[in-house]
């Protein structure tokens, strides 16, 4: 090899695995330019839908006067069950138990009853204030707090038990009880719910839809319209942000324009407003967790023992999962000798709560944490020492509650690095000079771990497909099942495509995910989008490069292991040909240049029954430091500083990558913080617009934020390019926001008492726990 040579070969594409590739929208989403459904031309003759909502919590319908809606100006038509020409169910679950419009009786204030379709959108809306519905209420079961102890569920709990947990707690030389609150979510995506149903011969339908989930929304659609799923095309360019909002939650849109569409024979759009989206979809979970501790004097756990209660809503919707997913994490990154966690899946009368970045897992960890701090107190320690204290170890200290084996562990190295980094100790020092000299305005610092466990937990979802084409010039055409919602997806898979190709990322069409390419797709969810679709997609590429190897061993005569891609040509022997003549070559010489990927997660089982299994591939790793001041006369805060080390295995995209970190940490923090949710004693829910629900804002982000990957990191397992999932794990880092509050408030009694500070810890709740502090009063 001349030297000319060596340094073609070392020249890399452009655009491949492990490089800074900006969004592939960014400059669109930026400009405008990227193409949300609502955005799309509307044909002639375009519809509009607005549902209407229910006014009380529970009550059965008594009686329901549609005409003034029905002769309203612009209304073409009023759709209510009756109408539903399939069965009136969008339950993911299949219980039945979430009806497309209510039928006799309603579950939540929100309740979609029927829909108008005018028009115009702004038609459609006014007449849905002018029905006429009598209801007979019945009691309505809000709060989990006022749940009694035969309390209905909306699915089956979950225990994860190891070793003899009341015998532990009862021998433990110290033990503490006590219950947390931890809030729910709105996933507030920037664009809302909507669906945009086209009619296609023979009673096709063609619908546009903002979900995670095209082949769930095709089932939806075919059993509401009594069709089978060949009849329905689900298309999704992007979403405007999904955060797990659009796993489930975007069915009731599709199936409504889809059944208006179809009956019409014409192009239905349904867009909720703000208001009515967030008062009429599912949200993160709030819980109730009560917990028992046993512990030593050094700080060391010696059996845990939680009880997570959780509002659900009317349905099960995802809530067994979810659910689940908290007691996975019950645990974070500890290792309990002798544990028990169980599940209380709540029925109440409030929209059905559904997945939200972590699933649950963040509920759980807070629980976590909150055992830690509750340690560290008793036995006058920093809490950070009895973090490390009860981290996962070698064998003997790496059994899960249930009973997988922790065989990556990273938290050590990644805490060590991070307290090193973020001057902890030395900061912890000027932080206590401070507040001593500082009457009013006090500070706080925590630094907190994350361990996420990374797989859907319903095995069967861990499966994806993908369909690339390679075109006679050389250029390729990529799709596969997985959704784009801002995450970056498609760049980390063109990525993976255009490396296995050796080819520049602009020779890779991204094109929009679609049930009629890649069939039987799971939710892009459980942040394992990247994983299975990059392998599925890196399947397809290789059957193609094995064609091409074949091909080109038979053409020149060499063997094939004498073929290697080389960036944007293949060498073949001695020679080397460009790619795009390659692939011209092989068409003429009739090979088939397109083909079907496919990827399944090895090595995951889980028995629900019996607690046990190993429902997670591997598990990604991240820490927080977190510094606040709170002004402890009015309980207003602002974060300082922030430092974040997180790992993602070997980064396909360190860019993207950065980006879900730092995006996932401020949701993170806005949940525990200002993100407050508020039903009131009739259900309504109070905090349905950002007049009165506070995500956080450009200037709530941290003073100083410094975000680093840990470069030494790869993933144990055989995923794609040995990466890790990135989507959900940063958001638990949130949690140092909170603890570092609850040392703020801590020091204004001498950190002798635990602050017990619920979530979100709004500067009301804040400012209440200071009081409490002062006043020697443990307990919220
Ligand atoms: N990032 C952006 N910008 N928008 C989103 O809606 N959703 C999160 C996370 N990051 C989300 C996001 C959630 S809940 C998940 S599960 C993952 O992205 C899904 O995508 P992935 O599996 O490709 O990471
Ligand atoms: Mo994410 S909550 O798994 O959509």
């Amino acid at each position: 090899m001349n030297k000319h040579q060596a340094q073609l070969d070392r020249k890399r594409i452009s655009g491949g695995v492990a490089t800074d590739q900006r969004h592939d929208s960014a400059h669109k989403h930026v400009t405008g330019e990227a193409v949300y459904i609502d955005d799309m031309p509307e044909p002639a003759g375009t519809l509009h839908a607005c549902l209407g909502l229910s006014t009380v919590a529970h009550g059965d319908i008594l009686a329901m006067d549609l005409s003034a809606v029905r002769a309203a100006p612009g209304v073409v038509d009023v759709l209510t069950a009756s109408d539903v020409p399939g069965v009136n169910d969008l339950s993911p679950t299949g219980l039945h138990d979430e009806p497309v419009l209510a039928e006799g009786k309603v579950h939540f204030f929100g309740q979609p009853v029927f829909a108008v379709i005018a028009e115009t959108r702004e038609a459609a809306r006014r007449a849905c204030r002018l029905a006429k519905i009598d209801y007979a209420e019945l009691p309505a079961l809000i709060d989990v707090a006022d749940a009694g102890p035969d309390a209905p569920l909306v699915t089956k709990p979950l225990t994860l038990l190891r070793g003899e947990v009341e015998i532990a707690l009862g021998e433990a030389p110290r033990r503490i009880r006590g219950q947390m609150r931890v809030g729910g979510q709105d996933h507030f995506y920037l664009e809302g719910q909507i669906a945009f149903a086209m009619p296609g011969e023979d009673g096709d339908v063609l619908v546009h839809s903002s979900t995670q989930h095209p082949s769930e929304v095709q089932h939806m659609v075919a059993h509401a319209l009594g069709v089978s799923s060949h009849a329905v095309t689900i298309e999704v360019r992007r979403m405007g942000g999904g955060f797990g909002g659009k796993e489930t939650q975007a069915n009731q849109f599709a199936a409504i324009a889809a059944i208006a569409a179809k009956r019409l024979k014409r192009p239905v759009k349904i867009r909720p407003d703000r208001d009515d989206d967030m008062t009429a979809t599912g949200k993160r979970h709030d819980f109730l967790i009560d917990y028992d501790v046993g512990f030593d004097d050094e700080g060391n756990i010696l059996a845990a023992d939680f009880a997570y209660a959780a509002r659900c809503g009317f349905s099960a919707d995802l809530s067994g999962p979810v659910t689940d997913r908290a007691l996975f994490h019950c645990d974070n990154a500890y290792f309990y000798p002798a544990v028990r966690a169980v599940s209380r899946p709540l029925y109440t009368n409030t929209v059905s709560n559904t997945a939200f970045r972590g699933f649950g897992g963040p509920q759980g960890m807070v629980g976590a944490e909150r055992i830690i701090d509750e340690v560290a107190f008793a036995v006058g320690k920093d809490p950070l020492d009895i973090r490390k204290l009860n981290f996962y170890g070698g064998p003997g200290r790496d059994t899960t509650p249930y009973h997988q084996t922790v065989e990556d562990n990273v938290v050590e190295r990644i805490v060590a690095e991070l307290e090193e980094s973020a001057a902890y100790a030395r900061r912890r020092r000027e932080i206590a000079a401070f507040n001593k000299n500082s009457p009013v305005v006090k500070r706080g610092l925590a630094l907190t771990p994350v361990k996420f466990g990374i797989s859907f937990t319903a095995t069967h979802f861990n499966q994806a497909g993908a369909l690339v084409h390679v075109y006679t010039d050389g250029s390729v055409h990529l799709n596969h099942g997985g959704t784009e919602m801002g995450q970056g997806l498609y760049v980390k898979v063109a990525q993976v495509v255009a490396e296995e190709f050796q080819i520049d990322i602009d020779r890779v069409k991204i094109t929009a995910t679609t049930t009629g390419k890649v069939p039987n797709t799971s939710a892009t969810a459980a942040s394992s989008g990247s994983d299975l679709n990059g392998m599925a997609a890196q399947d397809a590429a290789r059957q193609i490069k094995t064609r091409l190897i074949d091909f080109a061993a038979d053409r020149y005569e060499v063997p094939t292991d004498q073929i290697v891609f080389l960036p944007g040509r293949v060498r073949v022997g001695n020679q080397e040909i460009a790619f795009d003549d390659l692939i011209h070559q092989a068409y003429m010489a009739r090979v088939q240049l397109s083909a079907a990927g496919f990827y399944k997660t090895p090595k995951i089982h889980w028995d629900r029954d019996k607690g046990q299994g190993h429902p997670f591939y591997y598990f990604a790793y991240g820490a927080a430091c977190a510094e606040v001041s709170v002004d402890t006369l009015t309980g207003e805060y602002m974060v300082e500083r922030v430092d974040i080390l997180h790992e993602v295995g070997r980064s396909l995209n360190p860019a993207i990558d950065l980006g879900q970190i730092e995006g996932g940490f401020i949701q993170g923090m806005g949940w525990l913080t200002t993100e407050e949710l508020v039903w009131d004693k009739k259900g309504r829910l109070a905090t349905h617009a950002p007049s009165t629900y506070k995500i956080p804002l450009a200037s709530d982000r941290p003073k100083i934020f410094n975000v680093a990957l840990a470069d030494w990191a790869e993933n144990a397992e055989p995923t794609v390019h040995r990466s890790k999932a990135v989507g959900e794990p940063p958001f638990m880092l949130g949690m140092a926001v909170l603890h570092a509050l609850s040392d703020a408030v801590a020091s204004v009694a001498g950190h002798r008492l635990c602050p017990r500070l619920d979530a979100p810890a709004t500067p009301e709740r804040v400012l209440m726990a200071v009081e409490r502090v002062r006043a020697g009063q443990a307990d919220a």
